[in-house]
């Protein structure tokens, strides 16, 4: 049995904060600390990018109404909107010649700020922005045409309900023999 920390020296328990790293939709009307905010937004722009370009801009949200509005413009991907207390924005620029570079980068951004969240002890979800509603999103954050929105990270203290796991222990993924191949693609 190890501790609920488990044991730093064996593998499987030292990447066991990526391995619980989920996803939360739902959120209590708890705020967030500037502190963790401020952590949060350090993760995000510490992320690495193609030859560190940095291409992104982050927009931290915490006025409850642009929050709601946001979520009612990208349902049903942004519904994680409806009851988070914050969100970050990630703006990229946007140049159709930098889109799969640019998008690598935000995905890059995106799951690190899960993982932070999980850390931090509250919960983190992406909310994907559709390309039709590209423009409704610029408008109401006040972003100009040549940057575009495909993610935003919806942030908050997760509720008693969001935090119970979706899927009995480890069903959430295909099994490692489905997935993981060792030397070659398998005959
Ligand atoms: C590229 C990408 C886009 C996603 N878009 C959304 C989204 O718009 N809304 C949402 O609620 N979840 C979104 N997700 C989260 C996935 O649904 C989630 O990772 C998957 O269901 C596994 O959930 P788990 O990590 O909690 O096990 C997205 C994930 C990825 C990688």
């Amino acid at each position: 049995m190890t501790s609920p920390a488990g044991n730093p020296s064996d593998p499987s328990d030292a990447v066991r904060p990526l391995l619980r790293t989920r996803q939360i939709r739902e959120f209590t009307d708890e705020p967030l600390s500037d502190d963790v905010l401020t952590a949060i937004a350090d993760v995000a722009r510490w992320s690495g990018s193609s030859s560190n370009q940095q291409p992104w801009r982050f927009i931290v949200l915490t006025d409850a109404p642009t929050i709601r509005r946001l979520g009612e413009t990208g349902l049903p991907q942004t519904r994680s909107l409806a009851t988070a207390s914050a969100a970050l924005v990630i703006v990229l620029p946007a140049a159709e010649d930098r889109a799969v570079r640019d998008a690598y980068d935000d995905g890059r951004v995106a799951e690190r700020v899960l993982v932070a969240a999980s850390l931090l002890d509250i919960g983190a979800g992406i909310a994907w922005i559709r390309s039709e509603h590209r423009q409704a999103v610029n408008e109401l954050l006040g972003i100009p045409d040549d940057h575009l929105v495909r993610t935003v990270m919806a942030l908050g203290h997760p509720t008693d309900a969001a935090r119970q796991p979706k899927a009995a222990p480890g069903t959430a993924r295909l099994p490692r023999e489905e997935t993981v191949f060792r030397d070659r693609w398998p005959r």
